[in-house]
């Protein structure tokens, strides 16, 4: 059986978002500033998508600006900010569970002189509220928050949040890649100033992301040359990726609520079963989470391995983020949640999406006790089998 459970690394492109993309490849490849016939099809398909994923979080068109990933808008809406404030005025805090990107952005800039201000979270991954206000007191311009994180699944209050910043004076930016298309999210209500998404998080294709900016929000850019997307990051626009983004949300339109309610289903009964795992724990919050997240740290064994593992057995995995898995480094937001370096060492994520099956999840349970036990089998710091404190209830981080 070949089961794929690392949809929040990426996501298969849903067969309708290429249809749509198909003709910007073959027959309407004009370059969007082009005055001929052909750029003027273009360039209709790309405010066209622009409208669509706008209205879909109730921004106004020319609040959206494409860019060529997640990364790149993050990247953006802090440096952006930070160039447009100057080195004086520039105080952003940023959470200290922020995905990689915008986590080495606020480093980059802190080296580069500007004030960076870390925000603690507590065990389960939630900002402490007492403590953003504290340190909001002093002269904070931007907020930057991860809404739902990529590897422990957490949803952070951001209405809450937004309140807190407003009466601050300070901004909201918020990387919602994991949870735009997944929750509904209303920029005007919740009260975002800027916010970061992408296309291949939700059925869309890679390489194509956007940054919604409120309209009296300033950023410098940081690509400069022929002044495309409302001068804010020039080059000539993906438009067949623009427009398969669009169509991936316009089906999230239709499958979000759906899917959510299947996938809490899933996601429980895959906790359930893992958790039963002698000295297995779920990382993040038991119930604010992501409806399609599951993580878990397991002790005395290393989650790559585990992750190696389950991929003979047919099972894609990660062992928390995708892009930190490289360094070889424990994960900083596991570090962030107060685990010691051996117990962050033993993480996996499952992440599901609208393709798995009831019979995947129970494949999953069924293997998962077996790699662990092997994996156990081998480690040197295996201690002596414990009795099991409790079962059935869920045991966190
Ligand atoms: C929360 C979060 N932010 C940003 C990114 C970066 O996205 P992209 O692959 O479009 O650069 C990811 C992807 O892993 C993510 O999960």
């Amino acid at each position: 059986m070949k089961v794929y459970v690392d949809y929040a690394s990426s996501t298969p492109v849903d067969p309708k978002v290429v249809k749509a993309m198909q003709p910007f490849f073959s027959t309407v490849y004009g370059n969007a500033s082009s005055m001929s016939s052909f750029g003027v099809d273009a360039k209709k398909a790309l405010e066209e998508s622009r409208a669509t994923i706008a209205r879909f979080m109730n921004a106004e068109t020319n609040e959206l600006i494409f860019t060529g990933s997640a990364t790149e808008a993050n990247n953006l809406a802090l440096k952006g900010h930070a160039f447009e404030q100057g080195r004086t005025n520039c105080h952003i805090a940023i959470s200290t569970i922020e995905h990689s990107c915008t986590l080495n952005s606020a480093k980059w800039l802190e080296k580069q002189g500007f004030r960076i201000t870390y925000l603690p979270v507590d065990k389960h991954g939630l900002l402490d509220m007492n403590i953003l206000e504290d340190m909001l007191e002093d002269n904070v311009t931007l907020v930057s928050v991860i809404h739902g994180s990529n590897e422990i699944g957490t949803i952070q209050p951001l209405e809450e949040i937004a309140k807190i910043c407003c009466k601050h004076n300070a901004l909201l930016h918020t990387d919602a890649v994991q949870s735009f298309g997944r929750l509904p999210i209303d920029v005007k209500h919740i009260g975002i100033d800027l916010m970061t998404i992408n296309a291949h998080k939700l059925y869309g294709p890679k390489g194509v992301g956007a940054l919604y900016i409120t309209k009296n929000c300033k950023i410098q850019p940081l690509i400069h040359g022929g002044g495309h997307e409302f001068g804010l990051r020039s080059g000539t626009e993906n438009i067949p990726g623009v427009v398969g983004f669009a169509k991936a949300v316009e089906l999230r339109e239709e499958e979000m609520e759906h899917e959510a309610e299947c996938l809490t289903f899933l996601r429980d009964k895959l906790m359930r079963g893992v958790l039963e795992i002698e000295e297995s724990y779920l990382t993040g919050h038991p119930t604010k989470r992501l409806p399609n997240n599951a993580s878990f740290r397991f002790s005395y064994i290393e989650g790559e391995a585990v992750v190696l593992d389950l991929d003979i057995e047919g099972i894609a995995a990660s062992s928390g983020s995708a892009c930190s898995s490289k360094t070889g480094e424990p994960s900083h937001v596991l570090m962030a949640l107060g685990l010691k370096p051996d117990e962050a060492r033993g993480s996996l994520r499952l992440s599901l999406g609208k393709y798995n099956t009831l019979e995947e999840i129970e494949y999953i349970i069924q293997t998962l006790p077996k790699v662990v036990k092997r994996l156990r089998a081998l480690s040197p710091i295996e201690p002596k089998p414990k009795i099991r404190p409790q079962t059935g209830k869920i045991k966190s981080a």
